[in-house]
């Protein structure tokens, strides 16, 4: 989409996406690539949510590793910083205030309903103070950019609803429209990206196959996914098989349809499907792997990238802020002595 004067009017569309390991196609095709292409249908806000990780990853050079990864995964997918604005969440420290803010109108009660502090308790597993209001700094996250839509899994719709919960009452409150409310845009298909079990692609079943991993590792993991042991002559439902739904996420419309025919013929063998899934993902990812590599080989490129994109993040966090300390009754930016 060219950008033009009415750009201004134009939905801001704004979503986070947690460093904690490389992305695998569940990652990729259950999320990742729908919010890039949502770059075109509005304004874009990305950013990596090393905030966020800190409640799980607590190795700093992994952290930072990941952290970088992520950003240069994103930029090789397709994410485009001319057009929408990455930065590293904890690069824009207005968001940490905006946090304690909105902390102050947050019951108990609402975050103990969460699933994440509830799953963990449930299991037994202490939860710390930072995995218990993570629903509040991701609240912080949306807010501070006036977002409008923030397309996320199924997962996330809790904490979208429990954002508009925080942000409506602050405005209840402080009498205003301090806070815009954003919308949920649900990104489907995550449950449909099958592991190299045949169970949905997940990090926790060790099951995954990375984007961006080196071809001959990639070319064993998918050798080796399970099939089942039908024989090579029996006709099959390509719908009920993860190897035609994994090839149906990388291959051609037509190739799919070709592939679905020798389904229900029969008389072919699992390894032909497993190589066809691998030659499509190779096609697939190759201009991604070509971007990726480049710019890896200069590597002040990505830095610049985050560094202009928490700039640009920045401007509009800093102006939220005060709309929201001036509104709770802290002083104001005039007063403070510095400049916004
Ligand atoms: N919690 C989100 C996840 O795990 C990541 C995230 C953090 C996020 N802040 C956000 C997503 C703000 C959307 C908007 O997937």
């Amino acid at each position: 989409m060219q950008s033009n004067s009415t750009s201004a009017a134009r939905m801001r569309v704004l979503s986070g996406i947690q460093p904690t390991g490389r992305f695998h196609w569940g990652n990729y095709f259950g999320a990742i690539r729908q919010y890039i292409d949502l770059q075109d249908a509005g304004e874009g806000f990305y950013f990596i949510a090393d905030l966020h990780a800190l409640t799980t990853v607590h190795d700093p050079e992994r952290l930072r590793g990941f952290v970088r990864d992520a950003a240069l995964d994103l930029v090789a997918l397709g994410l485009d910083p001319e057009r929408a604005t990455l930065f590293v969440q904890s690069d824009v420290p207005e968001v940490a205030e905006l946090t304690w803010l909105l902390m102050t109108v947050t019951p108990m009660g609402l975050l103990e309903r969460c699933h994440a502090y509830k799953d963990k308790k449930a299991r037994g597993i202490t939860a710390d103070a930072g995995l218990f209001t993570y629903p509040v700094l991701m609240a912080a996250d949306i807010l501070a950019y006036d977002a409008d839509v923030v397309p996320v899994g199924e997962d996330q719709v809790q904490h979208i609803e429990v954002c508009r919960d925080l942000a409506g009452t602050f405005n209840h409150l402080y009498g205003g429209n301090v806070f815009r409310l954003p919308k949920p845009r649900l990104v489907d298909g995550a449950a449909k990206v099958p592991g190299t079990d045949g169970q949905k692609m997940s990090k926790s079943y060790q099951n995954t196959i990375e984007v961006f991993e080196d071809l001959p590792a990639q070319k064993k993991k998918i050798m080796r996914i399970t099939t089942d042991s039908r024989s090579m002559e029996e006709p099959k439902d390509p719908q009920k098989d993860h190897l035609y739904q994994l090839f149906s996420l990388l291959g051609s419309e037509r190739e799919v349809f070709e592939m679905g025919e020798l389904y229900r013929r029969g008389g072919f063998g699992y390894g032909e499907v497993k190589k066809a899934i691998f030659a499509a993902a190779e096609e697939t990812f190759a201009a991604a792997r070509e971007r990726r590599y480049k710019l890896e080989s200069i590597p002040s490129r990505i830095d610049e990238i985050l560094a202009n994109g928490a700039l640009r993040a920045r401007a509009v966090a800093g102006t939220v802020l005060e709309r929201a300390r001036e509104a709770c009754g802290l002083r104001g930016s005039s007063v403070r002595g510095h400049k916004k």
